[in-house]
């Protein structure tokens, strides 16, 4: 438009936290997303309701992405590209883009609205994820030892991606397996897998895109549910590593290459 000058901005949208220290792994993001934007404002909103209220209690605001919108479209942005900090297209991810749409029709607001993500969206994102994952993991990991992902999961058909993704790493390195917290592949099914493969140690690290409740809790937790506490009930030896996805850089570069404006 002409006369009208560009003001271009990045809103990053992720489930959110409220554990303290959690979100360090959100800036350190962020930090890598500025980098390659340097002239370009980055604001961040959560899409958990229970999240932001439970922040608020807590003195600290977050906005929804529809306020964060609202206030983009206010402050004269002109061109905004979400970026879904999400790791599959589940229902947080779809309630995102029906969320951008709406604001695509409001009138005198943001002329372009673009929506990146999530994480595993494509072939080339699964390849990427997973090599990523393999040369972070080789750090660490000693030959025999099994490296089992934890996973969200999700009622939504897109919890299909997990079992996807272990397809892609199993023909990339047979010593990944991927779970999940609430749906398939569940944790017995990892324990199934670890029992036919004889496997002695096991480490296990989240695949999630920060490590927050279900890290502390979940995976490496004493309660008598937590991964941790089942896999040595069998037997296993285990080893937590609690990186989670949003700090291992070429993960984040994975993310990175879906901002377009
Ligand atoms: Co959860």
């Amino acid at each position: 438009m002409i006369g009208q000058t560009e003001k271009r901005g990045i809103l990053l949208v992720a489930f959110g936290t409220s554990v303290a220290g959690a979100s360090n792994a959100y800036d350190s993001l962020q930090k890598q997303i500025q980098n390659l934007f340097p002239d370009v404002e980055i604001r961040r909103a959560y899409t958990s309701n229970f999240v932001r209220r439970k922040l608020k209690s807590e003195g600290i605001s977050i906005l929804s992405p529809a306020s964060a919108l609202a206030g983009m479209a206010d402050d004269g942005f002109t061109h905004v590209a979400v970026l879904s900090l999400h790791v599959i297209p589940g229902y947080e991810y779809h309630d995102l883009l029906m969320i951008a749409n709406a604001f695509r029709r409001v009138p005198k607001g943001i002329n372009s609205i673009s929506v990146g993500g999530p994480l595993l969206n494509s072939h080339d994102d699964y390849v990427n994820v997973t090599k990523a994952i393999k040369d972070f993991s080789s750090g660490f990991l000693n030959s025999g030892d099994v490296l089992v992902l934890m996973g969200h999961g999700t009622s939504h058909s897109a919890n299909i991606c997990y079992a996807g993704l272990q397809e892609y790493f199993r023909r990339l390195d047979d010593s990944i397996l991927v779970g999940t917290i609430e749906a398939f592949p569940s944790v017995q099914d990892v324990i199934i897998q670890l029992k036919q493969r004889k496997a002695s140690r096991v480490w296990l690290m989240p695949f999630l895109t920060i490590a927050g409740d279900h890290v502390i809790n979940d995976m490496a937790g004493d309660k008598p549910n937590s991964w941790k506490t089942l896999l040595e009930s069998e037997g296993f030896e285990v080893m937590v590593n609690r990186t989670a996805l949003a700090q291992i850089v070429p993960v984040v570069d994975v993310w990175l290459s879906k901002i377009s404006f």
